[in-house]
């Protein structure tokens, strides 16, 4: 949501390159239109260039033969206004000294308007514009780093800024608050970016900026302080990130290639984390405090949020601590009443969620212990949380999540084990989990090597239809609504996933001749109900499809997925729909990894 990029002093000229190259790196966030803004100092030029769209759209309208040594760029997701030339970045002030590109949202844009800008004419409908308009109008009195710094006094909200002085093009503010934000120190250059991604091309050192850090950066130097003018010197870390992996391959998207990169994710997770040599890679006070907690609460959003459901069956039954799973944009603002000794697992693929982040700092603030599980190395909330756990799957770039709802699944169950065997439960502690989930591993590949029947599936099924539903009991509920989630985010059919019991009572008035209805039974107890419901659509003319296991299956299920343990059994009853979501995506003729309207990392509330 939102993609920064910038860079100082490329002795080699191409900064605009390495600006675009940053941006695309950064379109899996999601974005609508996207700009630039590059100073080319040996020419004495420069310019803001846009466009609406796709960067390359934006790629069209930079001259090729223009050369930059130094430039900001970004890619807007509409907030304030929308998609258009004049709302994306850069901004430029009135009297056009500065610009300047920002993420986040500035909640008082219109208090400040009222009460420091009412003789400045905006270009924009949108909040960030504001910042840059107060910088010029401090500026108008004060030396230029106190201006921006006296501006972010006065912002309420979320940012990270880029500033420029068009009469100082040698140097480059930034800020940071709430929005992710990363210094990239690189060899005669310096940067900065959303995402370690967008600079990976040019260097692996990173600084990760802290909320209230604001700094000056040069070519070959930077000063970091805080607003009250603190310096800090943090530590550089190396981004770990493999290019190629990074890359699309042979697939048409990056979705297909992340459902196909699970088994690997899952059998990663057992060298990672259940190899015996490598014990200490959770670290004995994570279980330590999680066995001393009387209550888990499990925070996330989206499909973070449903591991979060499938991860809470897991605890329960391997470790007998009771669980809460909450929304973290409910949680809050509503918190519900929390236990005496509390354990907080934060789930979150991109570690940058800003719902989420809202709960961590509200629980560090009441010093409870924290673990973010997450995907991202050093992300914000992997690095507030008391522990951090990563899920080692490989950038995931399409905006459906897949590889990392089931690596946070599978790693939940690896934390769940470690805590119910140190807890002395006994069914727990025979659990061979190394053995259960390389089980799983195999069973997904088989799912994997069936493509080509859910893309006759989807197109038999969900190829014209404006409305689906997934129902299933337990966790075939939780998958249900993972499975909608995904369905609906990419083929924009108005999905939903019900507990199968529930449709009689009220949505069952939605079924109409051929209203397809997918039912998930992998679970036996339950299995006879839920075959009831679905006869009970059927018999109203839905097309129902049903997914089962071997151990629940009957001759007249469509697809029939492996048998593996049975509360494992949720990660492989996923791969079917993933796939369903993915061919009825390509069937309808959509982008499978960027839907309208979303973005991979959503960094605002
Ligand atoms: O990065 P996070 O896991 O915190 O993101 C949470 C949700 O925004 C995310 O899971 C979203 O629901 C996915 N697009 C679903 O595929």
């Amino acid at each position: 949501m939102c993609g920064i990029v910038g860079v100082v002093g490329r002795q080699a000229n191409d900064a605009i390159d390495v600006l675009l190259n940053g941006l695309k790196r950064l379109e899996y966030r999601g974005y609508d239109s996207a700009g630039i803004y590059y100073v080319d100092s040996m020419n004495q030029t420069d310019q803001v260039v846009k466009a609406v769209g796709p960067i390359k759209h934006l790629e069209a309208e930079v001259n090729q033969e223009q050369r930059a040594q130094t430039g900001i760029g970004h890619t807007r997701w509409a907030t304030h206004g929308k998609a258009s030339l004049t709302n994306s970045h850069p901004h430029v002030s009135q009297n056009e000294r500065f610009v300047l590109v920002h993420n986040g949202v500035i909640e008082n844009a219109a208090a400040l308007k009222a009460t420091y800008l009412q003789d400045v004419t905006f270009t924009s409908e949108t909040d960030s514009e504001v910042i840059v308009q107060l910088v010029e109008h401090f500026a108008s009195t004060q030396d230029v780093f106190e201006a921006f710094k006296h501006t972010l006094t006065l912002l309420e909200g979320s940012y990270a800024v880029l500033l420029m002085d068009r009469e100082h093009t040698d140097e480059m503010y930034i800020a940071k608050h709430k929005s992710p934000l990363l210094l990239a120190v690189g060899e005669g250059f310096n940067g900065v970016c959303s995402d370690a991604l967008a600079m990976i091309e040019y260097t692996d050192q990173f600084i990760a900026l802290v909320d209230g850090d604001v700094a000056t950066i040069r070519p070959t130097s930077y000063e970091i302080s805080n607003l009250d003018g603190i310096e800090r010197t943090p530590e550089l870390f190396t981004a770990n990130i493999d290019q190629e992996a990074a890359g699309k391959g042979t697939y048409p998207y990056f979705m297909l290639k992340e459902i196909d990169e699970q088994p690997i994710v899952m059998r990663r997770l057992v060298e990672t984390y259940l190899n015996k040599e490598n014990e200490s890679a959770i670290d004995a006070s994570i279980v330590e405090q999680m066995m001393e907690a009387d209550r888990i609460y499990i925070i996330g959003c989206g499909t973070s949020y449903h591991a979060g459901l499938v991860g809470k069956k897991l605890i329960e039954e391997w470790t007998h601590i009771p669980v809460e799973v909450h929304i973290a944009s409910e949680f809050a603002y509503y918190p519900p009443i929390i236990s005496e000794r509390p354990f907080f697992i934060f789930l979150s693929q991109s570690g940058e969620t800003a719902d989420s982040r809202q709960v961590l700092v509200q629980t560090n603030e009441m010093n409870y212990p924290s673990l973010t599980l997450t995907n991202v190395v050093g992300s914000t909330l992997a690095r507030e949380a008391t522990y951090a756990l990563y899920l080692n799957a490989g950038v995931e770039v399409a905006v459906a999540s897949t590889k990392a709802y089931t690596a946070q699944v599978g790693l939940l169950a690896i934390l769940a084990q470690r805590v119910g065997d140190q807890r002395a439960i006994d069914a727990t502690s025979q659990i061979d989990l190394a053995h259960e989930l390389s089980m799983v591993s195999l069973a997904m590949e088989v799912v994997l090597e069936d493509k080509q029947q859910f893309e006759t599936l989807a197109h038999d099924f969900l190829a014209t239809t404006r409305k689906a539903f997934y129902i299933g009991r337990g966790v075939d509920y939780y998958s249900s609504i993972e499975s909608a989630l995904k369905l609906k985010e990419i083929s924009y059919i108005q999905t939903e996933g019900f507990a199968a019991g529930e449709l009689k009572h009220g949505t069952i008035s939605l079924i109409e001749e051929e209203t397809p209805v997918i039912g998930l039974i992998t679970e036996a107890h339950t299995a006879g109900q839920t075959r009831s419901n679905l006869s009970e659509v059927a018999s109203r003319g839905a097309h129902v499809l049903i997914i089962s296991n071997e151990t629940n299956a009957e001759p007249t299920d469509q697809y029939v997925i492996k048998n593996v343990h049975p509360t494992l059994q949720s990660l492989v009853t996923i791969l079917p729909t993933q796939l369903l979501a993915y061919y009825a995506t390509i069937e309808r003729g959509y982008d499978v990894d960027k839907p309208r309207n979303l973005a991979k990392s959503v960094t605002v509330e």
